[in-house]
């Protein structure tokens, strides 16, 4: 069943848990996410990358998703990930997107805000006026789409949540999700992840919104159990699951091309290893 973004999360907060995010770039991987969370009975998200919304396939690939979360026997929300692009968010809810990430977090603070004002305006004028807004403060090292070792221990503290502006940018942006630059990084951890509880927790205690944290690759499950104490609601995967799947199929290519061409046998292969992630996730983020 499709489910509001922002109600999903807190439910799972007032059990104590966090709601994991999955980016999916096509249908397959968002088959198994979904058959792993009908599995463990949990609800999940489907991210859709900017880059995959802005073409006619991308917008295709939403309508499929928004299909497949109506007919999930649990919640399931699908989110544009990072939409800086008012023309591909408008296009993205129009066809089926639930939620929106609007990702002004490279701007200046005013122009952050203003960015997520004029999509709220947008949408409301285009006659979308239910979706749900996250909005980010922070600016995160590394790429959203491919993984490259970026440095959490050395992430520039410019590029951390301001905790002061917090409450500011809550109300005056209106966003009901905040995502918080708090040591995460996209991509994969040049060493151990150093996440900056002191600056989480002080987020915490300033806003009532559920939190999201990004680049939720690589940090250890005891730390994002840890988050979810905190008020962090969502958590968002990319490179964890992709690494694994493109593993696989390197893996085993070779021997199902021999099995006469057999590309059926193939996407079974990817299915499992995506499927066998996100129930490892949504396990242990239910702790
Ligand atoms: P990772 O690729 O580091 O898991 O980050 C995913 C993410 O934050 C998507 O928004």
């Amino acid at each position: 069943m499709r489910a509001k973004l922002d109600e999903l999360v807190t439910s799972a907060l007032r059990q104590g848990s966090a709601v994991p995010a999955f980016t999916c770039y096509d249908f397959t991987t968002a088959l198994a996410v979904v058959a792993a969370a009908e599995e463990a009975g949990r609800s999940v998200i489907l991210l859709v990358a900017p880059k995959t919304a802005a073409t006619p396939s991308g917008l295709r690939l939403i309508a499929a998703l928004r299909a497949l979360a109506h007919d999930a026997s649990v919640p399931v929300c699908v989110q544009l990930d990072h939409a800086s692009d008012l023309a591909v968010i408008v296009d993205s809810v129009a066809v089926g997107a639930d939620a929106v990430l609007v990702d002004g977090s490279s701007l200046p603070f005013e122009d952050n805000i203003a960015l997520v004002r004029a999509a709220r305006a947008t949408l409301d004028a285009k006659g979308f006026p239910g979706v749900v807004f996250e909005a980010e403060l922070g600016g995160l090292a590394g790429d959203e789409d491919r993984a490259f070792a970026s440095d959490s221990a050395g992430h520039d503290a410019a590029g951390l949540t301001d905790s002061s502006q917090v409450e500011e940018f809550v109300v005056r942006t209106g966003a009901q999700l905040l995502a918080v630059a708090v040591g995460n990084v996209h991509g994969k951890y040049k060493g151990e992840p150093r996440l900056r509880w002191d600056v989480l927790q002080d987020i915490a205690v300033r806003t009532r919104i559920p939190l999201v944290l990004h680049g939720a690759s690589g940090i250890p499950a005891d730390e994002l159990v840890k988050a979810a104490s905190m008020n962090v609601g969502k958590v968002n995967f990319n490179t964890e699951l992709r690494t694994g799947i493109l593993a696989t199929l390197e893996a085993e290519t070779a021997s199902h091309r021999a099995d006469g061409e057999n590309l059926q046998g193939l996407l079974g292969r990817w299915t499992s290893s995506a499927s066998a992630f996100a129930g490892t996730t949504l396990q242990t983020l239910s702790r």
